[in-house]
């Protein structure tokens, strides 16, 4: 089973659109998923309009066993075939987790919920907008962990605090975490002020550090968001446009993963 950690520091910069687009990707490939919303925001949880899980994330991470994860494993409407996106769904509660002191041992219990889950071949993980404990145990849990941001002044930022944050939890509680890229969102190549943040990107981390391809600006991921479905189901040029993007991204992931040793299961 192969866990992606999806990232920022910095909110807004498109961790959940990236989380929803891979795992629509990965549904039309045939692989089975599980979207693991680890937002209290719930931005995952509301697009993916699961029906109401006899549990949440948040009593599966208060008691990681094999019969709360499997009553927080909920249905949702995406589906290929026997190909489906399933979602751990968040709640408000799961802030409680989030507290973070300096310090502090990690008990991964993500990583013990994640280990009762059963024919699954690919878990997405949609951080929070912070580094507090939610996205270190997302972190623990993880074989690949992927940063998004913005071509802008702080997205750059941003990115330099995730890498660090994810090199001391592969120091510490998780060895076999591998830093998967940076993924350039809402790109509009026509724009210089794009095209310059995005060479500054290259500038600082070297042109490997970058997940491609770049994904592009379009509406067709609010269109997609807000009517509940995949891209690959938005009719639009923008949306095909897109589900190529994505296509290829996690054709990327997928090789990424077989090199660290960690494959989706089928
Ligand atoms: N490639 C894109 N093209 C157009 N709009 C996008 C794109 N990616 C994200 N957006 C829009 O930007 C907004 C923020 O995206 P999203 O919610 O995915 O970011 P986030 O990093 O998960 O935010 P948060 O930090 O609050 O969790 C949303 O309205 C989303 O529809
Ligand atoms: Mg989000």
């Amino acid at each position: 089973m192969l866990v992606v950690s999806v990232l920022s520091l910095k909110g807004g910069v498109g961790k959940t659109s990236v989380v929803l687009g891979l795992a629509g990707a990965a549904v039309a490939r045939g692989l089975s998923v599980v979207v693991v919303d680890m937002d209290p925001q719930g931005n995952a949880t509301s697009v993916l309009r699961a029906r109401r899980a006899r549990a949440t994330l948040a009593d599966a991470m208060a008691q990681p066993d094999a019969a709360t994860v499997d009553a927080a494993l909920t249905k949702t409407g995406w589906s290929e075939g026997a190909a489906t996106v399933r979602l751990l769904p968040s709640d408000a509660d799961l802030v409680r987790f989030d507290a973070w002191a300096p310090g502090r041992r990690l008990r991964p219990r993500l990583r013990r919920a994640l280990a009762h889950l059963d024919g699954v071949d690919l878990v997405l993980i949609d951080c929070p907008p912070s580094l507090g404990a939610l996205t270190r145990e997302a972190l623990a849990a993880a074989n690949l962990a992927v940063v998004v941001t913005t071509p802008s002044f702080f997205g750059a930022q941003g990115a330099e605090r995730a890498l660090t944050e994810i090199q001391e939890i592969k120091d510490t509680v998780n060895p076999g975490l591998e830093f998967a890229g940076i993924v350039v969102n809402r790109l509009r190549e026509s724009t210089e002020e794009h095209r310059y943040r995005k060479r500054e990107l290259i500038e600082l981390y070297g042109a490997q550090a970058l997940l491609k391809p770049a994904i592009p600006d379009r509406v067709a991921v609010q269109q997609a968001e807000s009517t509940g479905q995949p891209l690959h189901a938005v009719k639009s040029s923008g949306a095909r446009e897109l589900s190529k993007s994505f296509d290829k991204m996690l054709g990327r992931l997928l090789k990424k993963a077989r090199k660290a040793g960690a494959e989706p299961a089928s």
